[in-house]
This record gives structure tokens, sequence and C-alpha cells, in this order.
């Protein structure tokens, strides 16, 4: 009984923690949150986080490639993100002799750290609230196109202003709130970034998909890079002659380590978040679109498993593909699984009914927002049976990997079949075909996509209405009725198969090449998909979705008319934020508590499962970890490698800083819960929780596994 009691007690005294977790807000505006967030801890002040008139923790912070975030730790412009978001960077460098996915990679000096053709990182030099300029010139009167047409006048002359400010400045205006507000980001951007050290798959991707967005986690997700300059410490294109960047600001770090309740901050580049949208776009996600979406991949990935088990080749090629593949899967799953458990499509409508209860309280709102509820359900039920076929085509269609190659050529055939054609123009994009082609055999395996080929013409077949199929489908299921066939006879027609043949033809290519590749079977069934796609889904599909935004726009207007006294985070769009939150655990499902921390033991006690591939630690961390040689990072005899907090994060806060009430660098954001995934529709402090990395096991990894004491004396490190 007592123990039960006390169990009640802990579910509880869990489950009651503070709303005040979600959010992810603009660093301009933090002043706001400020007050709160001293009362939960933190130390600094708003000006601290972001100024344009001193260093700031922003200027510590990057955008890192396209879509993660990374933080620099040492003054000569050391820099670390995830090992995830190196990976492309690690792979290119990676060959059969000189494996650095497998075998990990340490500069021991600056000299042996390896450029990155393509990679960029940007800094925020700083944002402004354009919205009075950018809607300067908006009457009510005008159309949409109008008016897009007028913002986009407005932000070009900003635009070209703010960039002539710097050297290697790069400026965005991006639309909050749905176009309520509208925002100028400056950046200062380098193009420099060499790889400086990372650590084994082993370690870096501990655990893989097996452990993929979930808790406990044992992943040393983290890799290195430094930024280069030009003398001045400018932004400058590669060159050996490039310096280390000397940053604005650079994170020390804390090894004093996180408890349960501490404060955390989150700060990068969250990259999309719909928590606005309404209980009928929830109910579309998860009865429909995030169920097809799962059932399709289920199909793919269950042909890559039947292939890479059986096949070592087939495995390396498809790792990457594979990992993409199964990373949305299991997003959408947990996703899907959330928001039924709380049951969203219910609190939404609540929410609904509100809003329309307090639009018909006076003439004027009721003009205004009156129409809003009606209008959404008439064009979420338009929109449910095309954006059915919009998951198909993204799904069915672009996942056969031949036919979404094939789509690749339709600029340049188009091109080559116009007689008027600038020859130039025409090398150009041939050329940079060329590459792509060279790119996709590397990784492509005939036998797996045919397979693919067959489940989705299937899929598509038997799901998609019969006036939005392409007819080649029905004829020839009512000829041979088997989908193995026609893939097989298709895939040994089609020249795209062949990369000789591919190559060669677009070596020389002229209009009869190009009659020949439009001729082709797999651009022919990849054209009627487009065909059909583009005459009867594509337009309507895009108008709807078009007033849809303009109905959010007035909508979220609406609600923070509605609730003037609550705070409204913009939902996220790939630009800096910060959320904040507390370190802890919590309890996912009934009987199961989680601890808000996980150590080295997790690694040999998951090693010891010897049939999981995802579960084999390389043998000098299993030495390490027997002898307990863990030097400075040991922590009641052994090492802590994660932990678990209440910051409300999103896919592009990989990578992301998370610091503690001193805004010192005690971990590195990687991931989210499993239940916790639903938190880009809706947040939930009692279920939703980011994983960080513990920056004591990063060190402990570059200094005791690695022994890679030059990257460790550049850090300041704070016992
Ligand atoms: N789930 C994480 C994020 O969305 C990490 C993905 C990389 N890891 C993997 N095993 N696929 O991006
Ligand atoms: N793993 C994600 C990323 O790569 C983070 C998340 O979705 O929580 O950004």
């Amino acid at each position: 009984m007592r123990k039960s009691f006390l169990l009640i007690l802990l579910a509880v005294s869990l489950t009651f923690r503070g709303m005040a977790d979600e959010g992810m807000w603009i660093p301009m505006l933090i002043g706001k949150n400020i007050a709160e967030m001293q009362r939960m801890g933190f130390k600094l002040t708003a000006e601290d986080i972001y100024s344009v008139n001193k260093a700031s923790l922003k200027d510590a912070i990057v955008h890192f490639g396209g879509g993660c975030t990374g933080e620099l730790i040492s003054a000569e412009g050391l820099l670390i993100t995830n090992h995830h978001c190196g990976y492309p960077e690690i792979q290119s460098h990676s060959t059969v002799e000189n494996n650095l996915l497998a075998n990990g990679f340490w500069a021991s000096s600056k000299a042996e750290e390896l450029p990155n053709p393509g990679l960029k990182v940007r800094f925020l030099v700083r944002m402004d609230d354009v919205t009075n300029l950018v809607l300067k010139n908006i009457a009510p009167s005008m159309t949409e196109q109008e008016r897009a047409k007028s913002i986009q006048q407005v932000a070009d002359s900003l635009i070209a202003k703010a960039e002539k400010e710097g050297i290697g400045y790069e400026a965005s205006i991006r639309p909050f709130y749905y176009g309520n507000q509208y925002y100028m980001f400056v950046y200062q951007v380098f193009e420099d970034v060499r790889l400086v050290g990372t650590p084994p798959e082993s370690i870096g991707k501990f655990g893989g998909d097996t452990d993929n967005w979930v808790w406990p986690r044992h992943t040393g997700d983290f890799s290195l890079f430094r930024i280069y300059a030009d003398k001045n410490n400018n932004p400058a294109p590669y060159s050996p002659s490039n310096v280390p960047y000397k940053p604005k600001k650079f994170f020390k770090i804390s090894m004093k380590g996180v408890n349960e309740g501490d404060f955390t901050l989150v700060y990068g580049f969250p990259g999309r978040t719909q928590q606005f949208i309404t209980s009928h776009a929830v109910r579309l996600l998860i009865d429909q679109s995030n169920p097809h979406k799962i059932n399709l991949r289920d199909i793919r990935l269950s042909i890559f498993n039947k292939f890479t088990e059986s096949n070592d080749t087939i495995a390396i090629k498809y790792a990457a593909k594979h990992a993409r593949v199964a990373n949305a899967w299991k997003k959408w799953i947990g996703e899907t699984m959330g928001l039924r458990r709380l049951d969203a499509v219910s609190k939404k409508q609540e929410q609904e009914s509100m809003f329309a209860a307090w639009a018909a309280t006076n003439p004027e709102l009721k003009e205004r927002y009156g129409w809003l509820l009606p209008t959404f359900d008439r064009l979420y039920a338009e929109l449910a049976p095309l954006s059915l076929v919009v998951d198909y085509r993204n799904e069915a269609v672009y996942g056969v990997e031949m036919l979404s190659f094939a789509s690749r050529f339709e600029r340049l055939l188009s091109m080559a079949l116009d007689p008027g054609v600038d020859k130039g123009k025409l090398a150009e994009q041939r050329n940079k075909l060329v590459e792509y082609v060279r790119d996709f055999f590397k990784d492509f395996e005939l036998s797996v996509d045919r397979e693919v080929f067959a489940a989705m013409m299937q899929a598509y077949y038997e799901r998609i209405p019969q006036q939005l199929q392409p007819e080649f489908l029905g004829k020839f299921i009512q000829q041979s009725g088997n989908w193995r066939e026609l893939a097989k006879q298709i895939y040994s027609q089609t020249a795209f198969a062949d990369s000789v043949r591919v190559l060669t033809l677009l070596n020389d290519i002229d209009s009869t090449n190009a009659r020949e590749f439009l001729n082709d079977p797999i651009f022919s069934i990849y054209f009627e998909f487009e065909d059909l796609y583009r005459k009867n889904v594509q337009k309507r599909y895009f108008e709807i979705t078009d007033s849809l935004d303009i109905l959010y726009r007035t909508y979220v207007e609406g609600l923070m008319r509605m609730q003037p006294d609550k705070r409204f985070f913009p939902d996220a769009n790939s630009t800096l934020r910060i959320a904040y939150g507390k370190v802890g655990g919590f309890a996912p499902r009934d009987g199961v508590v989680y601890d808000y921390y996980t150590t080295i033991d997790g690694i040999y006690e998951k090693s010891q499962q010897r049939d999981v591939p995802d579960y084999v630690p390389p043998k000098r961390l299993i030495e390490l970890y027997q002898t307990k040689d863990f030097g400075p990072y040991a922590v009641n005899g052994t090492v802590p490698v994660a932990f678990i907090a209440s910051n409300h994060t999103t896919g592009g806060n990989s990578g992301s800083p998370v610091l503690d009430a001193e805004g010192n660098l005690i971990g590195v954001n990687f991931d989210r819960c499993w239940e916790s995934t639903m938190s880009d529709v809706m947040f939930d402090p009692n279920y939703c929780r980011n994983i960080s990395l513990d920056i004591r096991y990063a060190l402990f990894v570059i200094d005791k596994y690695a022994g890679a004491k030059n990257l460790i004396n550049e850090m300041v490190i704070l016992q």
C-alpha cells in the first residue's frame, strides 16, 4: 500500500511540473521571458543572451550546413556539432582504405584538418523587426499575389542594403505568425570550415536506428570542426593561407554536470513546428497522412532490410539512405501515438469552440473572425483527398530511386529539345547533372530499387482513385497482374539504370539523345505520374494551401486578441531561437519511470546484447570502461553520457548548445524522446524531453579515448 502510494506521489510530482517550458523564443525579444527564466534559476540577463552592442551568447552559435546548429568552444574557431550533422562531410572523406566513419579521425595539428567544399556556417549578426516597413504598402483590398509582390519589393531593397554592410553578409526576411510579423536576419557566412575530429561511428552513432528517438540513449553524437578566416578575420573562400577564425564569443565548458531540476537553455536553429494548426489539420495528420506515409516507408524499409541483412556491400551503400528514411518514419510513429494519447484533436476542438464563442461576442469580431472555422472545415475536407495524392507522390513515386533520378533530367531534356537554347546554359546544366549521376550510382543497387518499384506501384494502384492513376498501371495489371514482372521488364529496358549509357547519352546531349531519354520507359512512367499530378492535383492543392495560410494569418491574429495576456511564440522557421527548461526524467507509460541521465555503464550493458549490430562499441572504449580509466571525467565511478530536459526543441536543434544557469556549455542537443515527438504540433511538459550529449562524455572521448590533448588544451574547462 505504502509503496504504491509513494509511486503515485512520484508520478503526481512528475506530472505537475510548470508549463513554463513550452516555446521557442525570439532572442531579440527574450526580455519578455527573462523574469521567468531567472525564477527558474537563470543567472544572466537578456543583454547577455542577445545584444547588438556587445558580444553575447548568440555570437558563439552558428547555423551549421543547411539544417543543424553548432557552437564555438575555443578562441581559435573550434566548433562542436553532432556527429549526425557532420556525417556527410565525414562520409565524403572516407574511403575503404581510410574509413573515417569506421575509425574516427583526430587532426593532431591544424595542418591535418580537412577542408569541406560546400559546407557553410552562418553567424547571426543581428535581427530587426521590419513588420511596419514590410507591411506599410499593404491594403486590405489587395489580392494575395499583390500582397506578396509588395512585400517582396520592400524586402528586396532592405536585404540588398543590409548585405552591403559587411563582408560575407547575407540577409533574409522571414514571416512570423503566418505573416502577422516580419523579421530581417543578417548573417555573416563563413565557407572555409574544416573537419577537426570525430569519434568512430561505433561511438558517434552508437545505438543507430535501434535507439534513434529513444531514451535511454548512449550516443556520443558529436564531431568537431574549425572555422577559418582571412588574415583580417573575415570570411573567405578556402585557402591554405587562411587562419583560424577568432570568434567574438565562445562557450566555456562546465564540468559541474547536471542535477534533476537544473535550469537549461538550448540556443539554436529549430526548423519547423505547426503549433497553431486546427483540429482538422491534426486529424488529417494522424488519421491519414502519417499512417499512409508510415505504411509506405514500412514497405520500403523492409525491402532495404532484406537486402542489407544478407549483403554487406548493399549494407554500406544503403546506410545513409536507410538512416534518412527510418528517421522520419520513426518520428511520425511517435508523433501519431503522442497526439492520440494527448487527445490533441479534442483539445484543438475545445480551443476552436472557445474561439467561435469569443468571435460571436460582437459584430466587429464576428465579421473579422466568424467565417474562419466553417471555412477551415470546408477547405480541409477538400484538401484531404488531394493531400493523399501528394503523400503518395512524395513517398511512393519519389520513393522509387529510378523515378526520382529521372525527375532530375526533366529540365535538361526540355532545354535540349528547345531549338533556341543557349548552348552555354545547356552545357552548364549537363555538367551539373553529370556530377549528380556519378554520385547517384555510387550508392545505387538495382535489385533493391526494382523491388521498391514493384511494391510502390502496387501501393499506389491499390490506394489512389483510378482517375488519378497513370494509365499504364491499370493496363498492366489487367494483362499480367504481377508487379514484379512489370518491374523486371522495365528495369531491364531502361537506360536510366545503366550509368555508362546515361553518361554516354549525356555526353553529347542534343535533341536526338534527349528523345531517347524521353521515350525511355522509366522517364515515361515518371512523366505520366507527373503529368497527372500537374493537371489534376497541383493547382487546386496549392490554391487550398495558400488560402489556408491566409486563414491562419487571421486565425492566429484572433487567438492573440482573444488571449491578450498569453505569450505566444512563433512557429519555428529555421531562425535562431531560445528554449529553456529543466533537467528531469518522466513517466512515459504505466509502470515506467525514466531517470534523467545515462552513463557509460549503459554502453557496456547494451553491448552485451551481442546480436545487435548497433550496439558494438569500439574495443578501446570497453577497455577504458573495464579498467575504469576515466581520468578527470569520472563521476561516482562512471562517466555520464546523456541527459534529458524539458526544452522545447525540434529538427534543426541538433548540435545546439545546452547551457547552464551561468551560460556555460554542459551539453550538445541531439534528439528528442519518442514520447516527445508530438511537440512539433502540441507540447506537453509531462512527456516532452530533449536529449543532450553530456559534454563530459565528449571530453572523455576526445581526451581519454582519442588522446587529442591538443584539442582539450584549446578549450576553457571550468571545474
Ligand atoms: N533523430 C535525430 C534527428 O532527427 C537523429 C537522427 C540521426 N540518427 C539516426 N540514427 N538516423 O535528426
Ligand atoms: N535529431 C533532430 C535534429 O537533427 C533533433 C530533433 O528533432 O529533436 O535536428
